[in-house]
């Protein structure tokens, strides 16, 4: 078995009484685009940051490589966020721009061949042409690619991209994927990318795990996972999607609660269609959705869902 590069463990991070994230279990292969999918306000971001070192755990903790965050090489991590623009300093070129992470890490060896790897592998090509321009001299969609090749001039494991396409019109985001999914498969780069957007999910990742209220509640290979999703929050997200068309909507009652006050029993059992159905007394579940967390799903799990319907139809079946 391939080792992970990634292995989050029973992580919590809270920011006072806000459990912004509330044990999680996940593990990043080398390789592999993992696409973490929910509802603003899951703690999609705060997971990520975690993994990039710039957030805390309250409890729990964060491997690369087998070794805590703090103690990693940084260079090996990445990250790629959803504004090209804002991401971008106007005053300095694009050559200097993708020198920075170089110049960071104090790299010995030649910056401007560096560079400009960096930036054909991004599909900035030849990138003579892009090297001393400013970012308002060119497109967004080749902002976002002068982004990508800063964060890959370090050669990095790991690229952490945090709603990478959201801000980009809708004719080049699939550029923007095609590309990342294209460095993945050429440099054995590991990508978490963060998103709202099942459809996106399906386009690039491997696997999909959906968060909810800082917990994943389901996670498997994407296709298994968006052909046959399983939890009840996965399946109203995705009766959603322009792509499932035939399956029956589900709008979801309310919005996500205050990680402030998270439910208890299981964390979406508020708004969730089976219980309200009454599908759960039905499975004899019903006391169990309200007063019983399900088990966090763990780090090694290839196909699960944090759900009791789940597992009392598994047994019954
Ligand atoms: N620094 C902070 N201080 C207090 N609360 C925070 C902080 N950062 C995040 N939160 C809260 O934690 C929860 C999760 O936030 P997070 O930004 O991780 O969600 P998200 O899934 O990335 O949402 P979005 O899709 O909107 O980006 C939210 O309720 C947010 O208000
Ligand atoms: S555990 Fe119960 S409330 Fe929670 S998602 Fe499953 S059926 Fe719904
Ligand atoms: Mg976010």
């Amino acid at each position: 078995m391939t080792e992970a590069l990634v292995v989050v463990e029973d992580l919590h991070i809270h920011f006072g009484a806000a459990r912004a994230v509330d044990g999680v279990n996940l593990a990043v292969m080398p390789g592999e685009v993992l696409a973490l999918v929910g509802e603003s306000g899951s703690g999609k971001t705060t997971l990520i940051r975690a993994i990039q070192g710039l957030t805390h755990p309250t409890s729990g903790k964060v491997l690369f490589e087998g070794k805590e965050a703090d103690a990693r090489h940084l260079p090996d991590v990445q990250m790629v966020f959803q504004d090209p623009t804002g991401a971008l300093n106007p005053r300095r070129t694009v050559s200097e721009i993708v020198a920075e992470g170089l110049r960071i890490e104090k790299f010995k060896g030649n910056e401007a061949e560096a560079v400009s790897t960096a930036l054909s592998r991004a599909g900035l090509r030849p990138p003579e042409r892009f090297l001393r321009r400013f970012p308002h001299e060119i497109s967004g969609g080749q902002r976002q690619r002068v982004v990508i090749a800063g964060a890959m001039v370090t050669e990095p494991r790991l690229l952490l991209a945090d709603e990478p396409v959201a801000s980009l019109d809708a004719s080049i985001r699939g550029e923007i994927l095609g590309l990342l999914r294209n460095l993945v498969d050429t440099t054995g780069l590991a990508v978490l990318v963060v998103t709202h957007d099942l459809g996106l999910a399906w386009n690039i990742a491997d696997r999909v795990a959906v968060m909810y209220l800082g917990r994943i509640i389901e996670v498997g290979p994407t296709e298994e996972l968006l052909d046959s999703p399983k939890h009840p929050y996965t399946k109203a997200l995705l009766s959603v999607v322009p792509e499932t068309r035939g399956m029956e909507q589900q709008i979801l009652s309310g919005e996500i609660p205050d990680p402030k006050r998270i439910p208890s029993g299981c964390r979406f059992h508020p708004r969730c269609p089976v219980l309200q159905s009454g599908e759960s007394e039905r499975l004899g579940i019903a006391e169990r959705c309200r007063g019983e967390d399900p088990a966090i799903i763990s780090a090694a799990a290839t196909r699960e869902a944090a759900c009791w319907a789940v597992k009392a139809i598994a047994v019954a079946g």
